[in-house]
């Protein structure tokens, strides 16, 4: 049965988090890793995956009913573990909310600015999230007089999932999507991408030494951290945490998938509908 709405002061409440896919369990792994004593409840929409190459308005649409799915589960607070959903639905959607929301748009945009030099900052993502204009305009409000050269890489996707992670074929894409970003002389590049932190290999190489490479999953941890604290939502200590993964659609790769994006194995996949 589902449990019935978190409170805002329910410390043992699970934390939802939702992404288009499989790519936001890296998110997932970076919070099991720095909340050990939290519960949470992963929603992969794979009946609908990929967001990428969708509109802006549908994009929305899903991510509304992601979040109302995981308040159903009763979670204390949402984790919005893809850079599309944050990119083109998370500032349209969390006026209406009723539940604290991260997004991974903002820790990756705050660790892009702490990390650049020069103020030349590469952004990497789906269409989506390019054609967006949210990191950018998010990194110039973060930098004034920052120079972001975006660039949309939307054959990383299915090249991480086919567990191509370092193929001449990966190594040729990364060389033709990433060269005018190397010309642009960025020092800094932001994974914008669930995806992409499976590809840094690849990616550190074609880009270069001299460049940082910046994904947001670290930093998002660290902000649901921050935030657990200031609303005195954390669970207590010493019970251990867990997390259950629900799939939209039932997939044969995803058990590989997840062993690979997140680190460790999902016994138990549930099924779940959004919207
Ligand atoms: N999770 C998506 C993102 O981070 C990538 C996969 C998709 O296109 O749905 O943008």
């Amino acid at each position: 049965m589902t449990p019935p709405r978190a409170t805002p002061n329910d410390r043992g409440a699970p934390i939802g988090v939702f992404d288009s896919g499989v790519g936001g369990l890296t998110v997932l792994r970076a919070l099991l890793e720095r909340l050990p004593d939290e519960s949470f409840v992963y929603f992969g929409d794979t009946a609908r995956v990929p967001y990428g190459n969708k509109s802006a308005d549908v994009v929305e649409r899903f991510s509304r009913e992601n979040i109302a799915l995981l308040r159903r589960h009763g979670v204390k607070v949402v984790v919005v573990a893809c850079n599309t959903a944050s990119a083109e639905a998370l500032p349209r959607i969390e006026p209406d909310l009723d539940v604290p929301v991260v997004g991974v748009l903002e820790p990756g945009v705050r660790a892009a600015v702490e990390a650049t030099r020069t103020g030349a900052i590469g952004v990497i993502g789906t269409a989506g999230t390019i054609r967006s204009g949210a990191y950018q305009a998010a990194i110039r409000r973060a930098r004034p007089g920052a120079r972001v050269h975006a660039r949309a890489c939307p054959l990383f996707v299915p090249l991480a999932e086919e567990g191509w992670l370092d193929t001449p074929v990966t190594r040729e894409v990364a060389r033709i999507y990433l060269d005018d970003v190397v010309r642009a002389g960025v020092d800094t590049v932001v994974l914008a991408c669930t995806h992409y932190p499976l590809l840094r290999g690849v990616i550190g190489e074609t880009v270069g030494p001299g460049v940082t490479l910046v994904d947001s999953a670290t930093e998002t941890a660290r902000d649901v951290e921050r935030l657990l604290d200031a609303r005195r939502l954390r669970a207590a200590p010493g019970r251990g945490g867990s997390f259950r993964v629900l799939l939209s659609d039932r997939s044969d790769a995803f058990a590989d998938l997840a062993r690979r994006f997140l680190g460790r194995r999902v016994d138990t996949i549930e099924m779940a509908t959004a919207g």
